[in-house]
């Protein structure tokens, strides 16, 4: 078994650094399988979600070589289609870009369904109508997305019925070796397509206002290999930005692009945090009490749903009563059962929790239930008097990169432990 344990109460402070982003990353990484050629994609994250991309890649026949414990290089021009293992694709959410380029690359693709954190229903119904736009016929059957397109993916307008951060990057994907133009309209707006559209534009691609919520791909003959840096993580940097704000400490935030943060620095800002912009960093720090605020998440632009576990355990170190809507997950609260055995008083209607402040966290032990409700209880943890564990650490892992040698160097009192599972009944006796 793997916990972590912390032992809180500690202030964090001095420098740390942000890694690449984990959602953009696994995007790009599977995108590979567009190009013939070499790509060397540097500002990675080593996290077990961007091994998991690359293991599908190789799993096709793809050589990928680890030139740095940031940059690794692959080359998928042998790649075969739908070879990849269910076991490999079920790990992760992000597998769902494997159809967009294997439809992109093969004009089919068999793909086991995509697995990720628990939110509830994760429908893939605007990933399938962008597809069917481009020309193919998609069945989901027996735990597998079949999809053809007999005549090859013809660019077309595809209008997305709610706003999807994953639907517009995989018909991208799935658009960029298309014949003829692909209109995405009412498209996401995240950071990470654009670096997505950057890292396919730097492979010879023609893809114009990522970014906005109309996207053009000018479908193109073939791609050639690059070298591209992925974005610093803007979830991660939040994640430090709050753990600054719960301990009072001062940390700088290094690696990071200020303008991505900018509804997180916001609503810290409004609750009495100090956030001090530099060109690539920020410095976050406390001193007073923090007093409550009201969030609603949104899609980019707005307060993102992945930071709402996090901003939740800071809201219950403020003053008052604070409301805190979820917009995008029908199940993202699961974690306030967490918080709540720490002393938190929270309650949840429907997608709106109603959090009552300031509470002292007190340490318990405790389930890390998705990997953002895992950053949130290391956040009570950090800031709660006592020894606080933390079970089911492989969804941290997902998604942040050693953050307990990252938040040890600040000053916290963490470490993971390994201990020998606990021996099953029947062996015992
Ligand atoms: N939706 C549909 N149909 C679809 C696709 C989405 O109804 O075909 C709905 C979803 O059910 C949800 C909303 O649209 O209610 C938004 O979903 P979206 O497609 O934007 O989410 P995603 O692409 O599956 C990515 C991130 C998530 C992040 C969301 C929202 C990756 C691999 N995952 O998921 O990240 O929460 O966007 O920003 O990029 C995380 O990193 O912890 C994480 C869960």
């Amino acid at each position: 078994m793997e916990n972590i344990v912390i032992n809180g109460g500690r202030e964090l402070y001095g420098e740390i650094e942000v890694s690449g982003m984990k959602n953009a990353a696994v995007a790009v990484i599977l995108s590979c399988l567009l190009v013939k050629d070499t790509c060397t994609l540097e500002n990675l994250p080593n996290i077990s979600d961007v091994r998991a991309s690359f293991d599908i890649l190789e799993s096709m026949g793809a050589v990928v070589k680890r030139l740095s414990s940031t940059t690794i290089q692959v080359d998928c021009t042998h790649c075969r289609c739908g070879t990849s293992p269910y076991e490999l694709v079920r790990k992760m959410r992000a597998s769902y870009y494997l159809i967009g380029a294997e439809l992109g690359r093969y004009h089919r693709a068999s793909v086991g369904c995509p697995g990720g954190c628990d939110f509830g229903i994760r429908p893939i119904d605007q990933h399938i109508k962008g597809f069917e736009a481009l020309g193919a016929t998609v069945n989901v059957e027996g735990g597998y997305v079949e999809a053809f397109a007999e005549n090859g993916m013809i660019g077309n307008q595809v209008y997305f019925d709610g706003v999807s951060v994953g639907a517009t990057m995989n018909i991208i994907i799935a658009a960029a070796l298309a014949k003829g133009t692909t209109v995405i309209e009412n498209a996401a707006r995240e950071p990470h397509i654009v670096d997505l559209a950057n890292f396919l534009n730097t492979c010879g691609a023609e893809i114009t206002g990522a970014g906005t919520d109309v996207i053009k791909i000018k479908g193109v003959e073939s791609l050639h290999g690059c070298t591209y840096a992925i974005i610093p993580d803007m979830i991660e940097a939040g994640t430090f930005m709050i753990a600054a704000a719960a301990t009072g400490g001062r940390l700088k935030i290094n690696n990071v692009i200020p303008k991505h943060l900018e509804s997180i620095t916001a609503k810290l800002e409004e609750m009495g945090v100090t956030v001090e912009e530099l060109d690539d960093a920020v410095i976050v720090s406390r001193s007073g009490e923090l007093t409550s605020v009201n969030i609603k998440t949104m899609p980019y632009p707005g307060f993102p749903t992945d930071m709402n576990p996090q901003m939740c355990a800071l809201l219950c170190l403020a003053s008052g009563t604070s409301r805190l809507s979820e917009s995008v997950w029908d199940t993202r609260f699961r974690y306030v059962e967490e918080l709540k055995r720490m002393g938190a008083n929270i309650k949840v209607d429907g997608k709106v929790a109603v959090v009552e402040g300031p509470v002292t966290f007190s340490a318990a032990p405790v389930r890390a239930v998705d990997l953002r409700a895992g950053a949130a209880v290391i956040i009570a943890g950090l800031a709660a008097k006592g020894r606080t564990v933390i079970d089911d650490i492989y969804h941290i892992k997902r998604g942040y990169e050693d953050i307990v040698g990252k938040l040890s160097a600040v000053g916290a009192s963490i470490k993971e432990v390994h201990t020998p599972d606990p021996v099953p009944y029947e062996k015992a006796n």
